[in-house]
């Protein structure tokens, strides 16, 4: 069932770091706070500085506190969909109670089978989302509590992901002083609550166009499929205009939101402004059109990785098209771009909610509107995974409200049972991706660093 209650929701981004509190009543939420401070620490979407990023993560939270007039103890923090793996999960099991009838137990334990997997020793299984459950070979049911039979079955998928990444931001937001309510794949979160029924049933594109990085992600038949991390954001946009016109990054990054379209055929020649340019005394005049070529010329190469992956797997002609959002999505002319690009129909996201009609803020409000959707059947297979009981569970709806205390949510990520090593030597190595990733100064060329799904998704699109 949808919840009531406060919902503190936190996205940890290149740019910025943005925290929402949402008031729900039955599952609908009006947000009273708002939290947006610059972040330092993030690099192309991931965590590269604890210290820094804490810094930031407590100025967004104050100011989120002040506005909504309420003290944070607790978030629901989106995570990135960088190297997520996303697997089937099943499980069996015998029913417990004498009489036969199926209990919260049974759910959770039959989630505790589902999650009886091998997974490598550098990675870490974030959730198990119950899909469906048979009992006793009628399919089909979703939720099993009540019913009766001998033998439950639970189909769903579990998500895994570097356990350097789900680390660090874990750390960054305890040592900010906050308990970590759960960790939700971001595009996921994003999907479920922008798109509608009928754009997930018969499929959509998401591409959350952020600072750092571009994440493009695929729902369909009601289930995220796929997502593709592209390291490249809007950042990179703002460092080729200040390359090619030699102004500083500030002056480049407000000559994009101020003057910049993102397709160059609705830029003016005409239209000209001063440019202060490094090492020249006075400003050169640059025109709308030139500035455009610039932007365009980017938006293109990410669109083009976008439209390459979607293509290899026949994602392309989803009914559902291809929605944009993320900050970088606000510039004018970036749907007309996306369109000439992907040759299928492209539609804008903005959040509709007053003061942040802003695409910024998409992820931060999905991560929270996700989570207060979240039913008990939910909760319940995720305490397979946390260790959480079931009165824990149902208390951790209400963590954000004022004065929950810290323990309540707080709870040891306890690997699953007989969970254990496997040979790693076909997998990335993110180690070393990563060192390369930080290590590389050569900013300008994004790096790949995609999600898996493990072999099952790849031909439904066909
Ligand atoms: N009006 C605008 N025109 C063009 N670009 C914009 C505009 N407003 C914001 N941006 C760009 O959006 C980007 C920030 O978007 P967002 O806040 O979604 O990123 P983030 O979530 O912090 O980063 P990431 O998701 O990559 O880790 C920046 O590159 C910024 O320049
Ligand atoms: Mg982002």
């Amino acid at each position: 069932m949808a919840k009531t209650g406060m919902f503190v929701s936190l996205d940890i981004g290149t740019s910025s770091v943005k925290v929402v509190v949402s008031d729900f009543v039955d599952g609908q939420g009006t947000i009273i706070g708002v939290g947006n401070a610059k972040s330092s620490g993030v690099n192309k979407g991931l965590i590269v500085d604890i210290d820094k990023t804490v810094v930031a993560i407590k100025r967004a939270v104050a100011q989120a506190e002040e506005k909504a007039g309420i003290k944070i103890n607790a978030v629901t923090v989106g995570l990135p969909a960088n190297m997520v793996e996303i697997e089937k999960a099943t499980g069996m099991i015998a029913v417990h109670s004498q009489s036969k009838e199926i209990l919260d137990d049974d759910v959770r334990n039959v989630a505790a089978a589902a999650l009886v997997r091998n997974i490598q020793p550098e990675r870490e299984i974030i959730n198990i989302i119950p899909q469906s459950f048979t009992i006793d070979g009628l399919d089909g049911i979703q939720d099993p509590r009540g019913m009766r039979g001998v033998r439950l079955e639970m189909e769903g998928v579990v998500y895994t992901g570097p356990q350097t990444i789900i680390h660090n931001v874990r750390k960054a937001v305890e040592r900010a002083g906050l308990a970590v309510q759960e960790l939700v794949v971001t595009p996921l979160a994003l999907m479920e609550a922008i798109l509608d029924d009928g754009e997930k049933d018969f499929g959509a594109t998401v591409i959350d166009l952020g600072g750092g990085q571009t994440t493009t992600a695929v729902m369909h038949d009601k289930q995220f499929k796929f997502a593709h991390v592209n390291q490249a954001g809007g950042d990179f946009v703002t460092r080729d205009i200040s390359v090619v016109l030699n102004a500083s990054n500030q002056n480049a990054e407000n000559l994009k939101i101020n003057y910049g379209i993102a397709y160059s055929a609705m830029a003016s020649q005409s239209e000209v402004f001063p440019v202060d340019v490094i090492g020249k005394v006075d400003p050169v005049n640059v025109d709308e059109r030139y500035l455009s070529e610039i932007i365009e010329a980017r938006y293109v190469e990410i669109f083009e990785e976008s439209k390459e992956v979607l293509g290899r797997i026949s994602a392309l002609s989803l009914p559902g098209g291809i929605v944009l959002t993320g900050g970088a999505a606000s510039i004018p002319g970036v749907v007309e771009l996306a369109s000439e690009v992907f040759e299928v129909p492209v539609k804008i996201y903005v959040p509709n909610h007053i003061g942040i009609r802003n695409p910024a803020f998409a992820n931060v409000i999905a991560i929270s509107d996700y989570y207060a959707n979240l039913n008990d059947i939910y909760h319940l297979a995720q305490a397979a995974l946390t260790g959480r009981v079931s009165t824990q569970v149902k208390a951790a709806s209400k963590v954000a409200q004022q004065q929950a205390p810290v323990q309540q949510v707080v709870q040891p990520q306890q690997p699953a049972q007989n969970i254990g090593a496997v040979d790693v030597a076909t997998q990335q190595n993110y180690y070393a991706q990563a060192a390369q990733q930080y290590g590389d100064n050569e900013e300008s060329k994004p790096s790949k660093v995609g999600t898996k799904l493990k072999g099952w998704a790849n031909k439904l699109f066909d």
